[in-house]
């Protein structure tokens, strides 16, 4: 059996950390803030936003939750929002995805300041992941590379295959593999031979939201597996997209669903909102009694 990867211990230190920073932040008197937006009562949404508040408690910032009704306007929303981005009190701006249709996902993110974007989803923050000068790095992606250092694992050199495209986490996951000098390669719904390209995965991150997807026979003896999928089983269990008991004695580590990758991508998220923070009262802090 591979060993298991816990989210939750490593997502715990990287809030310590933040809780300890923020500490010091507030001994100058700047307390981080992060507005959370909700529109509409999609369930998942509400855990999701309930959880990043409970996050902001722990490491000590303060919240400031919207949660609009799912007939508000897009007009309206792109109104807060832009008394966010003026509003000192909030660092960082988070808007929870997705929103009803009738409101345009891509004008909502490039409205939020790309100083308070700490989804990193901003076409400015999302261009510097590209080029690899990164104020904030994407949450999940971000989280998935502590949990690979977490491991020891070289990434210089590795095959590495990630499955999914999505904006979110498949696009900027391959490229912060890239910039750790992996052999990436992205899989999608048109791959020709998905079990091929996997079985050549050292490290193989699988977020494209089909429950079970990868099974202990597309998978490398000894492969690194890192589960983003967030899905529910005949029994209406949490499980993720790789089939953990399949793959679990193949792998030399792998991520449980729940308590893998979930945990810090909210972990990274205080992460990021804390730099914002810092960044945005750089001029008022006394940057070494950070
Ligand atoms: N919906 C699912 N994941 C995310 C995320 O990381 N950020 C936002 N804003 N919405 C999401």
């Amino acid at each position: 059996m591979g060993q298991i990867i816990d989210g939750k211990m490593i997502s715990k230190s990287v809030k310590d950390k933040v809780r300890e920073q923020t500490e010091k932040l507030k001994e100058q008197g700047i307390v981080p803030g992060l507005a959370v937006i909700i529109v509409g009562e999609n369930p998942a949404s509400q855990i999701y936003v309930r959880n990043k508040q409970l996050a902001c408690e722990e490491v000590g910032f303060e919240s400031y939750k919207y949660a609009l009704p799912e007939s508000t306007t897009q007009a309206k929303l792109l109104e807060l929002i832009k008394k966010l981005n003026a509003d000192e009190r909030v660092n960082g701006i988070l808007c929870q995805l997705p929103l009803p249709e009738h409101i345009d996902e891509s004008t909502v993110i490039n409205n939020i300041s790309p100083k308070k974007d700490v989804d990193a989803f901003h076409p400015v923050n999302v261009g510097k992941i590209m080029i690899g000068d990164y104020s904030f790095l994407p949450c999940t992606p971000a989280g998935v590379m502590e949990l690979i250092a977490s491991t020891g694992t070289e990434i210089s050199g590795k095959e590495c295959v990630v499955v999914g495209r999505s904006n979110i986490v498949g696009k900027p996951m391959a490229m912060l593999l890239l910039h750790k000098s992996g052999t990436v390669t992205v899989c999608h719904s048109k791959t020709v031979d998905l079990k091929a390209q996997c079985k050549r995965a050292d490290i193989l991150v699988a977020a494209v939201g089909v429950k079970k997807l990868i099974k202990g026979d597309m998978v490398k003896q000894g492969a690194v597996l890192i589960d983003v999928g967030m899905n529910r089983d005949e029994n209406g269990k949490l499980c993720g997209d790789i089939d953990f008991e399949s793959c679990k004695d193949k792998a030399s580590y792998i991520t449980p669903v729940p308590g893998g990758v979930g945990p810090m991508t909210i972990a990274m998220l205080m992460k990021n909102t804390l730099t914002a923070a810092i960044e945005q009262n750089k001029e008022k802090l006394n940057v070494n009694n950070l």
